[in-house]
């Protein structure tokens, strides 16, 4: 969580950062702020709440300077208020510190300096390393940054800049991603290269407890003790485009048009000229796949729900075990993974922390980890044995869609092709299912183009307190995805269950009027599907029913129909999705929320 800019170059330092930040928005944006050093003159400006804010601030203010350094937050350590908003000076004034994570031993940091004369004038960890800077500082930033860094204990990424030091901004990171950006005669760093790509397409990523100092002519990264390392850089393919609006009020309903494009990409260039599927990137021999005897899923949120999904497809086409774990729960539970379990930690930003840990966590009992995830670079992507990589192109919305979308098209991907390494399925087979899957993306684009009764729908479910989301089978995995899109979006209390499973408890929360959406498209289970509906309706319920063309058999107990194109039944989640997506974003606009950016969360959830 948070973002994290810093430019040196000849343009203006704070359009730069500020325009950086308005990429990285969505990490954090309890609050902003910017430290911008013009000769030896260091002016910091932060202000709480969005970015829109700090743009305020900045508009009756001069920032003239060609280096700078910004923030954008997501609170842990004290309430989102001005004087807890980064960038942190010390008690001179002459060092900025912008922070990322979460500093462990800071309040023994803080009674010591306390003890030492610094007057503390915020409740954040990072606030201790401006001062700890200050300490150290004897005419080289770099050297007192690796001083610094090796007595903070926690996860951090540091981006400093000191008024005596007029070209050097020097960035450290552990355990939290920072990306340097390179530029012609400008040199960037960033929490995610959507913060400099706007300027330059060629990037590296910093290790662990690495150092850079980034000036206007060149960057030299070395480790906590000073040597030089070198690295590789890459080249960085995403659209800019892409990291715009584009004309449409939110990201999000963007990103949604998007999708067709997202599972297109991501299905594209795996045939063989004999329409077989090649994975390169799973980097197992075929030995190897075939030894496989069970395979976990580990991930959070909407990509868990891909996950699931992920389960019916490889355990119909490979008859093998699939465990679906949420990540922040796994490596607590001592779980029983080893040399022939496959792991796929799938995470649209790469960065999850839980999922971070809970990858590291099977690597170390030998198991291979495939990442399957959005972002080229990520921590996520680097610390396993293979990736996959989804081309959603960067999403911005907070509430994930095109990712997800990604990751859906890419477990089918990775299901089909372990059935055909390991026989399960024949080569004809394999092939009808890959001619369904790149049929969908035509699909997708017909059903974002009759959403209108949806949007209509949702403006009627503004004030619902409570919906029900009901499916079978794959149409479980949606449900819980309309259900968790609609609380994070909308704060409307909404729960999603396998439909069997109501009469156990949760029939119990309906009343009269109470929606309850159910994703019925045509299934061998749909019978029964129908029997849920008649159950709930007869209890009051208002039924939503997800229904797929020309299927009249639920128009008897359906208040309302969403009605999407017919496909494979195991392919179906890739069409049901889009409704609760839209349904979802608009509900939360009828009720005049932001859309993008809800209440309390962020996108890269980098804390534990
Ligand atoms: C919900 C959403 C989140 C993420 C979750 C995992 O709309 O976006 O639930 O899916 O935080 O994030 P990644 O995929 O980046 O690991």
């Amino acid at each position: 969580m948070c973002g994290i800019v810093g430019y040196v170059g000849e343009q203006s330092a704070v359009d730069v950062v500020v325009a950086g930040l308005r990429r990285l928005e969505y990490r954090g944006y309890d609050s902003a702020g910017v430290a911008i050093l013009d000769g030896t003159t260091l002016q910091v400006e932060r202000k709480a709440g969005k970015l829109a804010n700090l743009d305020e601030v900045l508009a009756n203010r001069s920032l003239p300077g060609t280096l700078g350094i910004g923030h954008t937050r997501w609170a842990t350590h004290g309430p989102p208020n001005d004087a807890n908003a980064h960038p942190h000076v010390d008690c001179a004034g002459a060092v900025a510190v912008v922070h990322n994570g979460t500093i462990e031993n800071f309040e023994e940091l803080v009674a010591g300096l306390g003890e030492r004369g610094h007057a503390r004038r915020s409740d954040t960890d990072t606030e201790a390393v401006a001062h700890l800077v200050e300490e150290c500082y004897d005419g080289d930033l770099a050297a007192a940054v690796r001083t610094v860094c090796k007595q903070l204990e926690g996860s951090f990424v540091l981006v400093v800049a000191h008024r005596d030091e007029p070209g050097l901004i020097v960035a450290a990171r552990r355990n939290l991603p920072l990306v340097i950006g390179l530029g012609d005669g400008e040199n960037f760093v960033g929490s995610d290269v959507t913060a400099f790509i706007a300027h330059t397409r060629t990037a590296r990523a910093v290790e662990q407890d690495q150092v850079v100092e980034v000036r206007r002519t060149g960057v030299q990264v070395t480790d906590l003790d000073g040597v030089v390392v070198e690295g590789e850089t890459y080249h960085v393919d995403w659209d800019t485009d892409a990291a715009e609006k584009g004309g449409y009020e939110f990201f999000m309903l963007k990103e949604i048009q998007e999708q067709p494009d997202a599972v297109r990409d991501t299905l594209g260039g795996r045939l063989t000229p004999e329409g077989l599927l090649h994975l390169d990137e799973l980097a197992m021999s075929d030995q190897d796949i075939r030894g496989i005897d069970q395979v976990v899923i580990i991930a959070c949120g909407s990509s868990y729900h891909s996950g699931l999904v992920g389960k019916y497809a490889i355990e119909r086409w490979c008859r093998l075990p699939v465990h679906v774990e949420m990540a922040s729960e796994f490596r607590y539970r001592d779980p029983v993974v080893g040399r022939s379990t496959l792991v796929i930690a799938i995470s649209q930003s790469g960065e999850t922390a839980d999922t971070l840990e809970a990858l590291r966590h099977a690597r170390e009992q030998r198991a291979w980890v495939l990442a399957v995830t959005n972002t080229i670079g990520s921590t996520i992507s680097r610390e396993s044995d293979a990736a996959l990589y989804t081309r959603a192109g960067p999403e911005v919305a907070v509430a994930s869609t095109k990712a997800v979308m990604a990751q859906l098209a890419a477990m089918y991907v990775v299901g089909l092709y372990l059935a055909q390494v390991r026989g399960t399925r024949d080569a004809d087979e394999v092939r009808a299912h890959m001619h369904d899957l790149q049929e969908i993306p035509d699909l997708i684009t017909e059903l974002i183009g009759r959403m209108e009764p949806v949007r209509e729908l949702a403006r009627s479910l503004k004030d619902a307190q409570r919906v029900l989301f009901l499916g079978r089978h794959v149409g479980y995995p949606m449900a819980l995805e309309g259900a968790l899109k609609l609380k994070e979006l909308a704060y409307i209390s909404a729960e999603g269950f396998p439909a069997g499973e109501i009469k156990h408890g949760p029939i119990a929360l309906i009343e009269q009027g109470t929606p309850v959406v159910i994703l019925a498209p045509r299934h061998a289970l749909q019978a029964k599907l129908i029997n849920n509906i008649q159950e709930v309706r007869a209890r009051g319920a208002r039924t939503i029913v997800v229904a797929t063309d020309g299927d009249d058999s639920v128009l008897p107990y359906a208040d309302d129909v969403i009605w999407i194109p017919d496909t494979k039944s195991l392919l179906t989640p890739l069409l049901t999705i889009v409704p609760m997506q839209v349904l979802s974003a608009e509900v939360a606009a009828a009720r005049g929320l932001d859309v993008d950016q809800p209440r309390n969360l962020a996108k890269s959830v980098t804390v534990e």
